[in-house]
């Protein structure tokens, strides 16, 4: 087995291409149990370092041309195995019963309400009528011999089976989505009576684990890692920090289109961190190389490259580095190894990556097993503050893709003041916390307005607020009326040059959350 891979429980998700397959892992995570997912047709080296196994849904037919059809016999009667809907139909098929195209809808709410095994321990402690999720046009319509049902709803005979003298057992609906209102009760039936795994995943054991092994990967050696002020580079840092002290060498550096005083209260921050970190103010730098550039695609190539410049400069000061650490996390790992290839949904700009090869550094990436919410929680269980850990997301080219058009030192100085008054404002009146991201966009426009007698044309802000849960996709936030109009007039009376202030209430698609 790797080293750096966790050695308590470990559950294995086959992956057949469902929306839903990283929503399985996250909830048998949160169980603490660990779980990796891979693709149904690459099963790992290492697959007897796995106790049970998940089998997820997938947008295929059993029954298509280009079906899923592995051979199951490595898992199949060799370990506790769960398989939910298309997994169930293909476990049907796999073991001789037939799956055809079912008459009625199988999609939404549906009731078991005969669970013909209450003594299964698959469904210990969930009552009869309790409402499951379906979502499927094909259905199981004879179980394989060895088979036994254990519950049905109305139109669905076969809801769930197992397969005698096995501990493999099969849903046709989605326990991890929250309309299967006993969904997690029954995953951890699965897991702990039926698997008898222990739930030995936490973030105090994943600290623990990971910091040990830190210490022997990295020996003695010199790690540099650029911080954002992000919450993965960040918990990324202080896990190096524990393992290998002043060894690890911090680059924060100054694009100059930050938020306001952001570059010193956060390095302020990471200093009280003990973290080993230089601010490099390259404001300057970053303004002179994007100076006249208007194309957004254009901004965000050149902040790239003079970064990457930035960057290595201070990288070539700390003799002997020999390490670059990254705050990859789990999301960016599967997508790389997923059913269908890198999905194209995914923006290169949302990869840390990019530092090139040519620093032949080798690449040390200690959150790579987690999950967004699980970096989070590994965070504050070392003690980093909720502040950090809560900052909504702020895009790399930072203020640069919210000044539409070409960008001066002025712009910027005047976006600066007006997204501190709309950010401040949500968190004086708790709002901050209900918001995903929000921010202020400079429009290049100016517009006609009046103060006291004298006509004024000046320029014209827009406020963006918006609910979501990946960025993927958002809707804009119904912030209260009596809250917009106090930071407008706020805006309004305080930033030199603005005199309107607009809502962006667009939803993503079609919009997007910034507005280049
Ligand atoms: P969009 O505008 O694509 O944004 O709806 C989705 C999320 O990605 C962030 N974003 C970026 N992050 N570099 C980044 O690091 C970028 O170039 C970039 N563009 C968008 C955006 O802030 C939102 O969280």
């Amino acid at each position: 087995m790797n080293k750096d891979t966790f050695q308590g429980s470990r559950l294995l998700i086959l992956d057949f291409g469902s929306q839903y397959t990283q929503l399985i892992a996250r909830r048998v995570r949160e169980l603490n149990v660990y779980c990796e997912i891979h693709p149904y047709n690459h099963l790992p080296e290492n697959i007897s370092s796995f106790s049970a196994v998940i089998l997820s849904g997938s947008p295929y037919s059993v029954r298509s041309a280009e079906a899923l059809h592995p051979d199951l016999n490595a898992l199949k009667g060799k370990m506790p195995l769960l398989a939910v809907c298309y997994g169930a139909q293909y476990l049907a098929h796999f073991g001789g019963g037939e799956v055809a195209p079912s008459n009625i809808r199988e999609y939404g709410r549906a009731q078991l309400s005969y669970i013909k095994k209450t003594d299964d321990p698959l469904f210990e402690d969930i009552s009869e009528g309790s409402q499951v999720w379906m979502s499927h046009s094909d259905t199981i319509k004879q179980l394989p011999t060895n088979a036994v049902c254990l519950a049905s709803t109305a139109d669905v005979a076969n809801a769930a089976y197992r397969i005698e003298g096995e501990d493999t057992y099969a849903i046709q609906f989605h326990p991890e989505v929250t309309h299967s209102t006993d969904g997690v009760k029954l995953l951890s039936n699965f897991l702990f009576k039926i698997a008898k795994l222990t739930p030995n995943w936490t973030s105090a054991n994943f600290v623990d684990m990971t910091v040990a092994q830190l210490k022997e990967q990295i020996g003695n050696d010199k790690v540099v890692l650029g911080l954002s002020g992000g919450v993965d580079s960040t918990v990324a840092a202080v896990l190096l920090h524990k393992a290998i002290g002043k060894q690890l060498h911090c680059i924060f550096v100054n694009n100059g289109l930050l938020r306001k005083n952001e570059f010193q209260n956060v390095l302020k921050q990471y200093e009280g961190m003990g973290l080993n970190v230089k601010g490099v103010d390259a404001s300057e730098r970053f303004l002179t190389a994007l100076a006249g550039k208007t194309d957004p695609e254009e901004k965000r190539k050149t902040i790239g490259r003079v970064f990457i410049e930035v960057f290595d400069d201070e990288a070539h000061k700390i003799a002997d580095v020999k390490w670059l650490g990254q705050g990859t996390i789990y999301p960016d790992v599967i997508e790389s190894l997923s059913v269908k290839g890198p999905s194209a949904t995914i923006k290169s700009h949302h990869n840390v990556g990019g530092l090139p090869d040519y620093m032949k550094l080798k690449i040390v990436e200690p959150l790579r097993m987690l999950f967004k919410d699980e970096v989070r929680r590994v965070g504050r269980s070392m003690g980093i503050s909720d502040e950090l850990l809560g900052r909504h997301p702020f895009p790399g080219p930072g203020l640069a893709i919210r000044i539409l058009g070409d960008i001066t030192a002025e712009k910027v100085a005047v976006l600066q003041e007006v997204d501190a008054i709309f950010i401040n404002a949500l968190k004086e009146h708790q709002l901050y916390d209900k918001v995903w991201q929000a921010g202020a966009i400079l429009l290049p426009i100016n517009s006609v307005g009046v103060m006291g007698d004298e006509r004024t044309y000046e320029r014209v802000v827009a406020l963006r607020a918006v609910e979501s849960v990946d960025g993927m996709t958002a809707d804009w936030v119904d912030l209260p009326y009596k809250f917009l109009q106090k930071v407008s007039n706020d805006i309004i009376n305080k930033v030199k040059g603005v005199n309107r202030v607009v809502y962006d209430i667009s939803s993503k698609p079609p919009a997007t959350i910034e507005w280049e």
